[in-house]
Parts: C-alpha cells; sequence; structure tokens
C-alpha cells in the first residue's frame, strides 16, 4: 500500500507514470477501471478545484466519492495522540481512519495549517496522524504541500513545452491582503526542480523563503536532476529569459501567526504583481497559477486573458492526474 503525501517520497520516474497515464486518461474520460472502489474526501477547509475535480474523477473512473465535512456536517476530528478530548472535536483521527478505511478504497484529506506556530505545522502532523491510523492509501489534497497541484503543473509543463528539463522556471512571490499557506509555493519549487528545470525562486525580502525543508528538498532535487535553483530579490533579472511563470502568495515565516506583524513587511511589494510589463521581459514565457487567483493583485487582467496564460489547463489537469492517482493507488487492490 502507498500513500501519496508529498512528491519528495516519490521518484521522478514513478512521477512521470503518472503524467504519462494522465495524458491517457484525458483521451478517453469514461472508464469503469475503478468500478465498485470507494473514495473519503475529508475537506477540514474551503475547496473549489479539489473537490469538484476528485469527485467527477471518481465518477469517470466508476468509482464513488464521498465528501465529508468535519466539524460540519461531519464531527469534529481530533488528531493528537494521547490528548484529554474535552475540546470540540467529537472523535479522535484513530477512530476515523478505521471506520473509513473498513468502507473506503482510498481517504483523501485536506487540513491546511493553522497559521498559531510553525514549528508545529511545519510537521504535517494531521496528514501523518490520518496515514499511519488508515490501513487504505491517504491523498494529500493540500496541507504544507499540494502534490495533487504539483501533478497538473507538471503535466501543464510538459503539454506545452515538452521536456521540461534546463527551462527556466521562475516562481514568483505576489502580494495579497492576507498571508497565505506556504503550500503550493513548496510544492512549485519541488516539482520544478525534480524535473530538472531551472528555477528562480523571486521573493522581495529574505522573510519570504521558504522553509529550509523545501529549500534543502529543491537544492538537492536540482543536484540529481542536473537543473539548477536560484533565489533572486530582483524582479528584471528573475523574469529575463523565463519560460515559465508561477505566481504564488504566501505569508512570511518569520511572522508566522503574527499577521498585522506580517501585513506591515508585506505592504511595500505591492508591485510583484504579475503584468505585461514583466511577461514581456520573458522568453515569450507561459504563465499559471493554481487558482483561486485576485485578478488585479496577483496577476492584471492582461495577463489573466493573455493567450500565455495555462492556468484553466492547469485547473483541468487537476482532473486528469487525480484519475492517474486514483487509478495507481487502488486501481489493483
Ligand atoms: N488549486 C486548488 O486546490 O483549488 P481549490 O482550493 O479550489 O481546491
Amino acid at each position: 500500500m502507498r500513500h501519496f503525501l508529498n512528491t519528495m517520497d516519490w521518484s521522478r520516474e514513478s512521477l512521470q507514470e503518472l503524467l504519462d497515464e494522465a495524458a491517457e486518461l484525458r483521451q478517453h474520460r469514461l472508464s469503469d477501471r475503478l468500478r465498485g472502489k470507494t473514495i473519503a474526501l475529508l475537506f477540514l477547509n474551503p475547496s473549489m478545484r479539489t473537490r469538484t475535480s476528485f469527485e467527477i474523477g471518481a465518477f469517470e473512473l466508476g468509482a464513488h466519492a464521498i465528501v465529508l465535512e468535519p466539524g460540519k456536517a461531519a464531527w469534529g476530528i481530533e488528531f493528537e495522540t494521547g490528548v484529554i478530548m474535552d475540546g470540540e472535536a467529537e472523535e479522535h483521527i484513530a477512530e476515523v481512519a478505521g471506520v473509513l478505511s473498513r468502507y473506503c478504497d482510498a481517504i483523501g484529506l485536506r487540513a491546511f495549517p493553522l497559521f498559531k506556530d510553525w514549528s508545529s505545522d511545519r510537521q504535517d502532523g494531521v496528514i501523518k496522524s490520518l496515514a499511519r491510523h488508515a490501513s487504505v492509501p491517504v491523498i494529500n489534497m493540500e496541507t504544507i504541500v499540494h502534490p495533487c497541484q504539483e501533478l497538473a503543473l507538471m503535466r501543464t509543463i510538459q503539454d506545452h513545452l515538452g521536456q521540461p528539463d534546463g527551462k527556466k522556471f521562475v516562481l514568483t512571490w505576489t502580494w495579497h491582503p492576507r498571508p497565505l499557506n506556504t503550500a503550493v509555493a513548496n510544492s512549485a519549487l519541488l516539482i520544478a526542480s525534480k524535473f530538472g528545470m531551472d528555477v528562480t525562486l523571486l521573493v522581495p525580502h529574505d522573510d519570504y523563503l521558504l522553509d529550509e525543508q523545501f529549500m534543502d528538498a529543491a537544492y538537492a532535487n536540482a543536484d540529481a536532476s542536473g537543473g539548477s535553483m536560484e533565489i533572486s530579490t530582483n524582479i528584471e533579472s528573475a523574469y529575463q529569459g523565463a519560460d515559465f511563470v508561477y505566481a504564488k502568495s504566501w505569508g512570511a515565516l518569520p511572522l508566522y501567526g503574527r499577521p498585522e506583524e506580517e501585513a506591515r513587511l508585506r505592504e511595500p511589494y505591492r508591485h510583484f504583481i504579475v503584468d505585461g510589463q514583466k511577461m514581456a521581459m520573458t522568453n515569450s514565457a507561459l504563465f499559471s497559477h493554481c487558482l483561486p487567483l485576485r485578478r488585479n493583485i496577483k496577476a492584471t487582467d492582461e495577463v489573466m486573458d493573455a493567450s500565455y496564460c495555462v492556468a484553466l489547463d492547469e485547473a483541468e489537469n487537476r482532473l486528469h492526474v487525480q484519475k492517474a492517482l486514483m487509478c495507481q493507488l487502488i486501481g489493483h487492490r
């Protein structure tokens, strides 16, 4: 049995198999490859794309997906071990995972970090706890990484650019009214570096560097894949020669859990928005974003409506890569 908690546990070759399978599944949407299978999707946070693409993906393979929202239409869950459960949570992940493992063939979980203490959130303890107690494969639907988004991003890069090796991939931080999760940024670094791209992480200030576990993994990936990894605070040099620009906003980790102070740090950097002028400095780059995206905050209307914007392709690819993932994880049980 194999989980899909992050791509760090998966080789480039095994990820490429999923990407190839996704391209085939895109050609033949309906099949009964997972007829009779079921997947439980636990959402502790809101979603549009992830929920829709998993539900439709399961349907198109002949499987059934059931969405549960613990704390709303399902009992709240305690994830810590050994606690006296005198708070809001009505049941423990040990029982939730045990019961769902008896009913279902796989379990997906979305559990964003709590934005209080990064030293705790960086452990990704919630999904690890589910994986420890489950006896069926667990799929990460976004925690402190978003590996399904990584697959969709790399499928999209390969669809448009072919072999990704040696192509310049710019991950640019953008301003946003709130400090957001670093998950997609962590994931973008991991997948681009794993697939041999020349990665530039563009940030306005050192405090926006990502957690060292992901920075270190990206450097190690680049060494192994023949790619490269560099950090820049210079907008012009970062965009110059770019083949793919990926935008995301995230909160500064040194000010994690202190949103008012973080907002003051972030305020001078609204000009990191992706606009036509910046895209004109690139090597006719493609642009994408995981969505949801606030227009004219993270990227301008001009960029979002341009033919080089492939964000909708990436969103569509969520469906195909997740179908490949479900086939891989539960297709032959
Ligand atoms: N990109 C993504 O995961 O979208 P949702 O938050 O809408 O699921």
